[in-house]
């Protein structure tokens, strides 16, 4: 499989992985403002925008050894590879079979545990619903209020509007897949404290998926990391507040030593 992708910009490559159950999309207020400061590639995961779906057993290994097929055929050998949510997830997935890649990570609106029981039935029950009725509708209406913060709920109708939209338009089978592949991540803070990689943590402080307490164990547990916090911002901090989220970044990068490993 080619995984769909698009980019921006020509400097230093920054890869950045989206959040379930959206596309590449979601990044459309990253490619100018991260565009001019390097060159930013933001796959599709399979089954999700433009990307083929996958035959494979679900795990978040196999979307990590698509990114970095991607990556071969771009000819990037070593990237700043980042992700909010589920694309965080995937760049931990990713330092475990290819850290060799790895100069940096961002790691958005994510967290480095494994799920508990009652998490794993919950991704369950969606991936089989997905799959009984394809309701992608009904899946927006139950996911809209947790991804975004209350900021946003009340005061930017516009962006709750494309959320839900995004969602609407997901393949029920692929986000059966992706609940499943989530559900068997394994712990990986042991994986970051490892790759000992310098890592941007950013959270929006509404953010009640993977709220701020979250973000500073996960910052704290880190030899080299920084953590952002997005005011007025839930879960999908890149979306809610681009400007704050790009600056994040952007300063970040500027510090970022350019040999790093
Ligand atoms: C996401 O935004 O990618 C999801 O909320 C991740 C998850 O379900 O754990």
């Amino acid at each position: 499989m080619t995984l769909a992708y698009r980019e921006s910009g020509s400097g230093p490559p920054l890869v950045m992985l989206h959040a379930f159950p959206l596309s590449a999309a979601m990044w459309e207020h990253q490619y100018g403002p991260l565009g001019r400061v390097s060159r930013l590639v933001t796959p599709d995961s399979p089954g999700f925008g433009r990307s083929p779906s996958t035959q494979r057993e679900p795990s978040l290994d196999v979307i990590a050894d698509e990114v970095n097929d991607l990556l071969d055929q771009l000819g990037l050998d070593a990237v700043v590879l980042g992700g909010l949510s589920m694309g965080g997830y995937v760049t931990m997935a990713f330092l475990r079979r290819h850290s060799e890649r790895v100069r940096a990570v961002v790691l958005a609106d994510t967290k480095a545990g494994a799920d508990a029981e009652a998490a794993r039935a919950n991704r369950e029950r969606i991936a089989e619903a997905m799959l009984a009725t394809g309701d992608t509708a009904a899946l927006a209406e139950e996911m809209v209020p947790t991804l975004l913060g209350k900021t946003t709920m009340q005061t930017r109708p516009g962006v709750v509007e494309l959320v839900r939209s995004h969602i609407r338009a997901s393949e029920p089978a692929a986000v059966a897949w992706a609940q499943r592949a989530m559900a068997a991540r394994p712990d990986s803070v042991d994986t970051l404290k490892n790759a000992g990689l310098p890592a941007l943590v950013i959270v929006g402080e509404e953010d009640v998926l993977t709220p701020p307490a979250e973000a500073e164990a996960m910052a704290s547990a880190l030899p080299n990391a920084d953590l952002v916090r997005i005011p007025q911002a839930g879960h999908l901090s890149a979306l809610e507040h681009a400007a704050a989220f790009n600056d994040a970044i952007t300063s970040w990068l500027s510090n970022l030593a350019p040999d790093a490993p």
